[in-house]
């Protein structure tokens, strides 16, 4: 069977199953199968596909037919300027939460050495982007999950930051560390009677530790904000990505530990999604 034929079908079978975007979805797919890249699949649609990869590209389609997300599948997902490895215990980095770097290298420009805390640092998306881009800053990750922050170190590795990358495994509730220049995280934060209403792909597949923020999803949002205004330093931001229709509380929360609202940014969808306070008393 030749390359088109078989990613052909494989579009057919996913759009039978209701997935959003089947033409994508196979290409990439196959792309993983064979190990090239997807501009080679587009560009040798006549090539023969060998016994073995069209096994391989078989289970790969029935796997997404099921609603598996494809960075799972393919192990790696692009974030930032940067390829950051994932799997089933790490959320899967969203575009949107891309602001927050734009934010951290805006606030940080004329900085020359800072010392960085993520709370739920995960597959280290946010964390790492900046340092990658701030050679001079150190970052602290700190994660429930064992599990999340081996991903998190692997992509410390292969990112080339590792030397300047601290990780805990630790509840925010716990952690007593030291002070930190600037704190960010993209906490928890789907009510917990939402999740689910969710996508298949996403409550089918990702950590339910990522996803559920409790009551209002509110719970993980506060004890990130009280962890906080403990490990802040007098005047340090504190960058938060929340729930878009969570401002007007999120906003309460931080007012009454001691942070001044300076910005709400909004998404690529126009959404409230990010909170920067800085830590005033
Ligand atoms: C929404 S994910 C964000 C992951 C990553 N920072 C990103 O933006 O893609 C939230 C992360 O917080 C972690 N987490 C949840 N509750 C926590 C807590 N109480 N203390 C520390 N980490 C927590 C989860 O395990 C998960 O990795």
């Amino acid at each position: 069977m030749n390359i088109q034929t078989a990613v052909q079908k494989a579009q057919l079978f996913l759009k039978e199953k209701k997935i959003k975007t089947p033409v994508l979805d196979s290409q990439i797919l196959m792309s993983e199968a064979i190990k090239k890249e997807k501009e080679f699949v587009i560009l040798n649609f006549d090539k023969e596909i060998s016994n073995e990869n069209l096994e391989y590209f078989d289970k790969l389609i029935q796997q997404r037919g099921k609603g598996e997300p494809v960075a799972y599948l393919i192990k790696k997902k692009y974030f930032w300027k940067y390829k950051f490895t994932v799997n089933k215990n790490v959320l899967i980095p969203r575009p949107d939460t891309e602001v927050i770097i734009e934010e951290v290298l805006k606030l940080t420009k004329n900085k020359d050495s800072l010392n960085l805390l993520d709370i739920g640092v995960g597959s280290g998306c946010i964390l790492i982007s900046i340092l990658k881009d701030k050679k001079n800053f150190y970052g602290t990750g700190i994660d429930i999950s064992k599990k999340s922050l081996d991903i998190c170190k692997i992509n410390g590795k292969n990112l080339g930051v590792i030397s300047r990358l601290k990780l805990f495994k630790s509840d925010i509730d716990n952690f007593h560390f030291r002070k930190y220049d600037l704190i960010i995280s993209n906490p928890p934060y789907i009510e917990k009677s939402k999740l689910k209403y969710l996508e298949k792909d996403v409550i089918g597949f990702e950590p339910k530790q990522a996803l559920d923020g409790g009551i209002e999803g509110l719970t993980e949002i506060s004890k990130v904000i009280n962890g906080s205004s403990e490990l802040i330093k007098k005047n340090g931001f504190l960058i938060l990505e929340i729930g878009f229709n969570q401002k007007r509380k999120v906003k309460k929360i931080l007012e009454n530990k001691g942070f001044y609202i300076k910005k709400i940014i909004k998404d690529l969808s126009n959404n409230d999604r990010c909170i920067i306070s800085m830590k005033i008393k």
